[in-house]
């Protein structure tokens, strides 16, 4: 009559351990120790990481390895196709991870029609609405296609059984946290479960020459439950993002095993679900208000296609004796430091100040080209000076208040000219480098500043 045997799994990192702790000692986060039922998991240990690239005929030299080429075929969604490097590739798994009502289901569904229109097969998979539902939904997304088949199943060896019956091109998995097998003592959601159901849906894959898309819910925090373990499985992951009451939404295309990584893809939520948005810089400044203070065009990218952000900040009098920093779409520690920087070097003190700073549209930017931006924007709205509407900036912050280099510089500039953006405020090695009309090079931020305020 002993005690079950239990143990203490944390849910971000996968990390074990006999008893409970506050804290993982493996990954730093707080609360994730869940208990699961201890089981043995001898086919998780045995398991490396599927990937039908890495197989061949031993070490060869490199001047003799042949170039892949990828049959790809197209998704049915131009500005996915284009974001994803050419199309979808037969046994890719992609991972789609966003919040809860983001429209992660929505783009699925779709995708499973323009998949069908182009004559493949698919079988979608959802642990979280019965076949009327999705009949429902694809009625109203224009999505019934006799190729779509649809499968309302929690049970991992159902679907497994149901895929070898089907014989899709295209497996759907909405979600993955709604999904468990049977094998595992542990619950559905659980990181155990996580990791199993995404190994044997990549297993699956490539075994059966089809294409998967995984969906994983994330916590606001922005983590997939055992993000780590799930993320270096699959080939692709898919970020979708968007901002509170916005409509529009992006791709991320934040992993990518057969193509280029931190490209996106824009598309714009309606009543007959998500639309194509295949000029995201002209939909991202057009509501802009150019003429107010604390407002700036900057020129993104993690990939290799720029699109152009708005950057907005609200300087105004702390309510409370800690005045409050806030970000949306950018690192509030980032924010912080910048504060910091504006204040040594460019004279400009925001102690006493609340500071917010949004990047509209919903994008998370991940990358320092965007430091000068947010300082321009913050200093515009402590001085209350509007920046000239046809400014457009980027560059990292150094500590000292220099202005650094970042990647796909030349693309920035064109992006932003493209759209009439005619004084490009960028990095002196930038400008120095380019030796372009219109494009404006400054050593350090207080030059910047005084530039334009
Ligand atoms: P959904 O795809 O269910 O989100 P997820 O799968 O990521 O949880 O989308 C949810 C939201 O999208 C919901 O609030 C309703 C909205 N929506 C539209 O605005 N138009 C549509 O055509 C559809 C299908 C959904
Ligand atoms: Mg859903």
């Amino acid at each position: 009559m002993g005690r079950e045997k239990t143990v203490f799994v944390c849910q971000n990192c996968g990390y074990r351990t006999g008893r409970w702790l506050g804290r993982c000692p493996s990954c730093g986060g707080w609360n994730t120790l869940v208990e699961e039922a201890a089981v043995p998991q001898p086919k998780l240990k045995k398991r490396g990481v599927l990937n039908f690239l890495a197989q061949g005929s031993g070490p060869v030299p490199i001047t003799e390895a042949s170039e892949v080429e990828y049959s790809r075929f197209p998704s049915g969604i131009g500005v996915l196709d284009a974001a994803l490097g050419g199309g979808l590739v037969k046994g890719q798994v992609s991972l789609i991870a966003g919040e809860p009502g983001i429209g992660k289901s929505t783009l699925l569904l779709q995708l499973s029609k323009g998949l069908a229109e182009g004559g493949k097969k698919v079988l979608y998979v959802s642990g979280e609405e019965s076949a009327g539902q999705i009949y429902l939904r694809a009625k109203r997304l224009g999505a019934l296609d006799e190729r779509i088949v649809v499968l309302p199943e929690t049970v991992l060896e159902k679907i497994e059984e149901a895929a070898d019956e089907v014989k899709p091109d295209v497996l759907i998995l909405d979600s993955v946290q709604t999904v468990f097998s049977a094998d595992l003592e542990s619950s559905a959601g659980s990181v155990s479960q996580v990791r199993e159901v995404t190994y044997r849906i990549t297993e699956l894959a490539k075994r059966g020459g089809i294409t998967a898309f995984v969906v994983g819910h994330v916590n606001k925090e922005g983590q997939i439950a055992g993000p780590k373990v799930l993320e270096h499985i699959v080939d692709t992951v898919l970020q979708f993002e968007g901002e509170r009451g916005s409509f529009y939404r992006v791709l991320k295309v934040v992993k990518n095993r057969f193509g280029p990584s931190g490209e996106i893809a824009v598309f714009k939520m309606t009543s007959e679900g998500l639309r194509e948005v295949p000029e995201p810089s002209a939909f991202f400044v057009s509501e802009r208000n150019a003429g107010r203070s604390g407002t700036v065009v900057f020129p993104h990218t993690e990939g290799t296609k720029p699109v152009l952000l708005e950057v907005q900040a609200l300087v105004l009098p702390a309510v409370y004796s800690t005045p409050q920093r806030r970000s949306e779409g950018f690192d509030p520690n980032r924010l912080s430091l910048i504060l910091a920087v504006l204040e040594k070097e460019a004279g400009i003190f925001l102690r006493d100040k609340d500071v917010f700073v949004n990047v509209v549209g919903g994008v998370e930017v991940d990358e320092p080209g965007i430091d000068a931006a947010v300082a321009l924007a913050v200093a515009s709205s402590a001085k209350n000076k509007p920046v000239p509407p046809e400014v457009a900036v980027f560059g990292e912050l150094g500590l000292t208040g220099e202005l650094r280099n970042v990647y796909f510089a030349e693309a920035r500039v064109k992006e932003a000219k493209r759209f009439g953006f005619n004084r490009v405020l960028v990095p002196k090695t930038v400008a120095e480098e380019l030796k372009e009309e219109g494009v404006e090079g400054y050593g350090h931020v207080k030059e910047l500043l005084e530039a334009v305020l």
